[in-house]
């Protein structure tokens, strides 16, 4: 039985799509049951849905053997697994946004808001710049618009929720998208069913 954490939410659903074009259909997802675990038995798969955020932790851990997960949440957590390819979906981009008129002032630590703290104390850090990191969970552009924080380094997908609340961005840090991802060991131990889930999910990429 090969295992594979999906995300929930919005990157969910065209994921599933892409394991049902290469044959593991499991209809009963699309059901909008609050089940978290589907087995397609015929096909010796388990699917397992998980919070996008979590999906590499299930994958690190050998709760899953495989995963799909977005880039992001790879380089925020430094999560020791197989990155097996790039599924070209679930693609934005990791910025700094603020408001409009924001200048940095060099003289003063700059505040930022953000779910992505080691990514944001990285890109600062190779610019030299000190920060005041503000850890928060969600609806981050609220930090900025109250004063909470200088900036924000969120992603941004469409484009709606910094232009509905006044914010631009300001500097690029890095392109996201969705990874089909392994356990090391599972990988070793089930090459030839991850290989060829993998080889059948880069046809469609
Ligand atoms: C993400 C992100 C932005 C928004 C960007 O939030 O943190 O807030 O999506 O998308 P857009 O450019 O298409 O408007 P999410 O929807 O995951 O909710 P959150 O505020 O709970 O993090």
């Amino acid at each position: 039985m090969i295992n594979i954490a999906l995300p929930k939410g919005r990157l969910g659903d065209s994921v599933y799509s892409m394991f049902e074009k290469i044959g593991l259909e499991c209809s009963e997802i699309l059901s909008n049951t609050r089940a978290l675990v589907f087995e397609v038995k015929d096909k010796g798969i388990r699917y397992l849905l998980v919070k996008p955020s979590d999906v590499a932790i299930y994958v690190e851990r050998g709760t899953a053997d495989i995963g799909v997960v977005g880039s992001d949440i790879l380089a925020e957590t430094s999560a020791e697994v197989y990155e097996l390819l790039d599924l070209d979906i679930g693609k934005c981009n990791m910025v700094v946004a603020a408001k409009k008129d924001w200048t940095d002032d060099l003289d003063l630590p700059l505040r930022v808001a953000t779910k992505y703290t080691r990514v944001a104390l990285k890109y600062f850090e190779e610019q030299s710049r000190p920060i005041d990191i503000i850890k928060l969970n969600g609806s981050i552009e609220l930090a900025p618009l109250l004063g909470l924080s200088d900036i924000i380094v969120d992603i941004v997908e469409t484009g709606t929720t910094l232009k509905k609340n006044d914010l631009v961005v300001h500097q690029h840090i890095m392109p996201i998208s969705a990874r089909l991802i392994a356990n090391k060991s599972s990988y070793k131990f089930n090459y030839d069913k991850i290989d060829e889930i993998c080889k059948k999910m880069g046809e469609l990429v």
